[in-house]
């Protein structure tokens, strides 16, 4: 994806993020109003239903019980994805033994194109530690929805030939699903490290 149009998605997800904060703020701040900050805000996460290498099926109950590191992305990808992967694989190195106390997946977002096969032997060229997920048109749009990702076909100058653009931010998740931050993609490593320490740290 063209490297301007992250930087309007982070923006977008930015404004999101904050307006949630301020929604969360006015609510708690009256003292009869609903207890819960996570409830209260833009709801990021929830039950999905996927598929993985060799066909096994994967919901969030799978993924919930760790904290979780979850990108959205599709194989094609020219630069946002291959650079994110790479970047989670050096996350998972540099956490060492932390890493074993959380989990890390790539949802595709053009399963068209990336069947299980294709995203395990893709994912696999990073880390074998980050989860590849599939699925039809529909699991994978109601993905999307949950967890509040953008993405949008584009197709290419003369041909069938397409592109996604889509959400390149990592979101972090705690131990029951509930969405905590993210990982942006101009973060450093050092930035991200950090966050990814107090995820597993909670
Ligand atoms: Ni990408």
């Amino acid at each position: 994806m063209p490297r301007t149009i992250p930087l309007i998605i982070i923006a977008a997800i930015a404004i999101l993020l904050a307006a949630g904060g301020v929604a969360w703020t006015i609510l708690s701040s009256q003292p009869d109003g609903p207890r819960s900050t996570k409830t209260d805000g833009p709801q990021i996460g929830g039950p999905f239903d996927l598929e993985t290498t060799g066909g096994e099926r994967v919901s969030e109950a799978d993924l919930k019980g760790k904290p979780f590191a979850i990108f959205f992305g599709f194989t094609h990808c020219p630069d946002v994805c291959p650079t994110t992967l790479n970047e989670m694989a050096g996350w998972i190195d540099a956490l060492g033994g932390k890493a074993d106390d959380m989990r890390f997946a790539f949802v595709t977002v053009d399963p068209a194109r990336d069947d299980a096969e294709t995203m395990t032997y893709y994912v696999e060229a990073f880390s074998d530690r980050i989860i590849p997920l599939t699925g039809t048109e529909a699991e994978i749009d109601s993905m999307a929805n949950t967890y509040k990702i953008y993405k949008e076909k584009v197709p290419l100058d003369g041909g069938e030939d397409y592109t996604m653009n889509h959400t390149a931010a990592v979101y972090l998740m705690d131990a029951q699903g509930e969405f905590v931050d993210v990982i942006s993609f101009k973060d450093e490593q050092d930035q991200a490290l950090r966050k990814l320490r107090a995820l597993v740290d909670g």
